[in-house]
């Protein structure tokens, strides 16, 4: 069963995230689709959505604490508001656009563990890392891992290589499945592939040895390419 997850980043407002929302879940409730779709929206947009039990709201981010004094950060409190137990950690543009060290992405990683949140944990090297080949790229990614819990039960990763995100350079099939191969060899958990996943490409991405789906920035802002993503990818 295909994992779909869309990154919505900075974009959509309350309105657009609602219509977004209700529109994917018509889709789905009105199928028999099975996938696991998960929605990130902007916090601003969080809202109690009544969706069917394979749509999932998530956050971007946010702190580890319940509350406090994190001028421009949300907690726990904000987010049991609208019943989201589900977030992205360590996403690339956390990492390398707002500077959140391995230590911080941690101690999130172990906060929202502790409470027992599904976390979608995202890892990935920058190009000039990559250029430097792939024993390299496997010591950057095992880096991205410490002081990670990767035996934790709800636990989802996802390899998003700094270089194709956003880019509209997809990884080829070729450095997706070695990157993969080794990550599912030392850590049992769903793997999702991210970087300029596209209607035309998800299918053959998520159908890779050691892919279990997508996490999708970009190419899911459009409601109905996100739909006919999902539709791509429903028989895997
Ligand atoms: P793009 O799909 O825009 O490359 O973004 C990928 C991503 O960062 C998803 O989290």
């Amino acid at each position: 069963m295909a994992i779909i997850a869309s990154n919505f980043k900075t974009n959509h407002t309350r309105k657009s995230t609602a219509s977004f929302i209700n529109n994917v879940n018509d889709y789905l409730n009105s199928s028999a689709i099975k996938s696991e779709v998960y929605v990130f929206p902007s916090s601003t947009s969080f809202d109690s959505f009544n969706t069917v039990s394979n749509l999932t709201l998530g956050a971007q981010n946010a702190y580890a604490t319940a509350k406090g004094s994190f001028t421009g950060e949300i907690g726990t409190e904000q987010l049991d508001e609208f019943a989201i137990k589900t977030i992205l950690i360590g996403h690339s543009e956390r990492r390398h656009v707002l500077g959140e060290s391995q230590e911080e992405t941690a101690k999130k990683f172990t906060f929202y563990s502790e409470l027992g949140y599904k976390i979608i944990y995202c890892i990935g090297e920058p190009l000039e890392v990559k250029q430097q080949g792939i024993e390299q790229t496997l010591e950057y990614v095992y880096e991205q891992f410490v002081g990670i819990d990767t035996n934790y039960e709800n636990l989802i990763l996802a390899y998003e290589p700094v270089w194709a995100i956003g880019t509209g350079v997809t990884a080829s099939n070729t450095d997706i499945t070695s990157i993969h191969s080794v990550i599912k060899s030392k850590i049992s958990k769903p793997l999702l592939y991210g970087g300029s996943v596209k209607v035309a490409n998800v299918a053959e991405i998520c159908a890779l040895d050691g892919v279990d789906g997508a996490l999708i920035g970009t190419a899911s802002w459009k409601v109905e390419d996100f739909k006919q993503i999902i539709e791509n990818t429903k028989d895997l």
